[in-house]
């Protein structure tokens, strides 16, 4: 097992790929701590993975600060984090509201901020810790409308790099790109449409568990020698130039 007795924790984990990551990683040997801000899901999901759960809204410091107390008092240390919530918007630069940019900042990247401070003070004092934070191809390519959405991705990966370096060397911090996966997200709004599906090399759109083996593995020992990496999951569709549907 890659990851037995780790400690984890798994934000936005009740649903789709945070819930994979969650199964993936109980399947290894972790303790994870589901979260979700709705607590019927939570307690279902940490009651199948044997897991514990927690209940907090990442737009409110204060229960993200909750949390972590929480996982300090229970668990004693944290050994994993992956930051995988996401609100996401449609609308492009000239037509979203300051409301809604600043709600998905929040949500988004604040969130994101935070419990990588969190997390990253208690790793640093426990010698140890590999943080993940989950992103999308919209954060380094552009692509009409999705705005507000997309600069909070681009910034993620900005926050990536930039923790990095600072937890460096005690603690490990690297991202994932999640490409088009089979969530309600993903399959329903563009995985069907040719368009999409000629974009992707690997002529697939992905699954909840394609992501959750790539984190399973930065989050591991195996990736002992990689931090600051930001990895594309995504059927090779980021890096590709125009791929054509001929085979
Ligand atoms: N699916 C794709 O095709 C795709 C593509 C690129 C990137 N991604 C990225 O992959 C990650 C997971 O995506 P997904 O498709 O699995 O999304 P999802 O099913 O919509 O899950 C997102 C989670 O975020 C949580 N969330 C939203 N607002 C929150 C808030 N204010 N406080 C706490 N939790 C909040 C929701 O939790 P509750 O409602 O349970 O509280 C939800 O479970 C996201 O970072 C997304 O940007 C996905």
């Amino acid at each position: 097992m890659l990851l037995k007795d780790k400690i984890a924790l798994v934000t936005g984990s009740t649903h789709n790929i945070g819930l994979a990551i969650a199964r993936a990683f109980a399947r290894e040997g972790a303790k994870v701590i589901v979260h979700s801000r709705h607590q019927e899901d939570a307690k279902k999901i940490a009651q199948e993975i044997n897991g514990d759960f927690f209940v907090a809204d990442m737009a409110q410091p204060d229960q993200v600060g909750a949390m972590f107390e929480h996982i300090g008092e229970k668990h004693a240390r944290i050994d994993i984090l992956v930051n995988s919530v996401a609100h996401s918007s449609k609308p492009g630069i000239l037509d979203v509201a300051l409301e809604e940019w600043n709600r998905i900042m929040t949500i988004n990247l604040t969130g994101y901020f935070l419990c990588l401070q969190h997390a990253g003070k208690m790793m640093k004092k426990q010698g140890g810790g590999s943080i993940i934070n989950i992103s999308a191809g919209s954060g380094e390519r552009s692509s009409p409308g999705g705005a507000a959405y997309s600069v909070s991705k681009g910034a993620i990966n900005a926050l990536t790099r930039q923790a990095a370096v600072d937890l460096a060397p005690t603690v490990r911090v690297n991202g994932l790109i999640s490409g088009l996966v089979g969530t309600p997200i993903g399959q329903k709004d563009m995985g069907n449409r040719k368009p999409e599906y000629d974009m992707i090399p690997l002529r697939r759109i992905g699954r909840p568990d394609d992501v959750a083996e790539a984190a399973v593995f930065l989050a591991s020992d195996k990736a002992g020698y990689i931090t600051n990496s930001i990895l594309p999951v995504d059927g090779g569709r980021l890096n590709a130039m125009g791929s054509g549907s001929s085979r």
